[in-house]
């Protein structure tokens, strides 16, 4: 499984604080779609940040790429951290771009820290910003971007590594119906190829266009798991 989490807690600050994620237990398998759903402030993406190790479980078991992440409490080697991140993409919620680099230069960011070859770099860079239509602004810095324009250089950097698991916080928060779509169309095609991918959205127009198994978050438990009984498509 490229995710699983059993009877995980998750809590913020010290002990002693309400949880925010209270006994969820899920599975993910590689090359498998979810989309995770619930009202604001339900824990979409503390779940999220748990899967990119950013924060760790209070309690429970949690597995992400096949390795077990210990709880809060216990220290991940930072080698381990970084060779896992690395087959990771993130969309973040508030897009979280570098201010001091060009919207190449976030992009590129991935396959720079994977070392990959110059060349390469520019290549796939130069498609993927072509591909989220943004080619022509590719020396432009965050704050001369649009709301929208910056949420897709945030999915290019996500997607430009070919990463096995794609996390996707709200990713059409700042989108266009059309854009939307066009994203649907990559995140589709990856998850086709065999990348795990986990939607994080409010958009329920988006959703019911493009049908998948849901995980439904409500205060911090999980109501709903679509995905009982569900057989992946191959
Ligand atoms: N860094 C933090 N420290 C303390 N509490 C936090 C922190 N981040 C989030 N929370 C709390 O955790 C709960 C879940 O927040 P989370 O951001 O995961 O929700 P969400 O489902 O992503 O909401 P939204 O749809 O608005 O993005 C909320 O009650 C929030 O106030
Ligand atoms: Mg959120």
């Amino acid at each position: 499984m490229v995710v699983r989490l059993d009877q995980v807690g998750l809590r913020y600050g010290p002990s002693g604080e309400d949880e925010v994620l209270r006994g969820i237990s899920l599975a993910v398998p590689q090359g498998g779609f979810r989309w995770l759903q619930g009202p604001s402030g339900a824990g979409k993406s503390s779940l999220l940040r748990l899967l990119y190790l950013e924060a760790r479980p209070s309690r429970g078991r949690l597995s992400v790429l096949n390795t077990d992440i210990p709880i809060a409490e216990t220290r991940l080697g930072r080698g381990m951290l970084a060779r896992l991140r690395r087959r990771i993409g993130v969309v973040f919620q508030d897009f979280r771009l570098l201010p001091h680099l060009t919207a190449f230069e976030n992009v590129a960011l991935p396959l720079r820290i994977a070392g990959r070859p110059e060349g390469q770099v520019r290549a796939d860079v130069q498609e993927i910003l072509a591909w989220v239509g943004l080619g022509r602004r590719r020396d432009a810095h965050p704050q001369e971007l649009s709301g929208g324009e910056q949420q897709r250089i945030a999915i290019a950097r996500a997607v430009v590594h070919r990463p096995a698991l794609l996390l996707a916080d709200e990713p059409t928060g700042n989108l266009d119906d059309a854009q939307a779509e066009r994203l649907m169309q990559l995140l589709r095609e990856m998850n086709r190829l065999g990348t795990t991918v986990i939607v994080a959205t409010h958009n329920a127009a988006l959703v019911r266009r493009h049908p998948g198994p849901g995980l439904f978050l409500d205060g911090g438990r999980l109501v709903g798991d679509e995905a009982d009984g569900y057989h992946e498509p191959e």
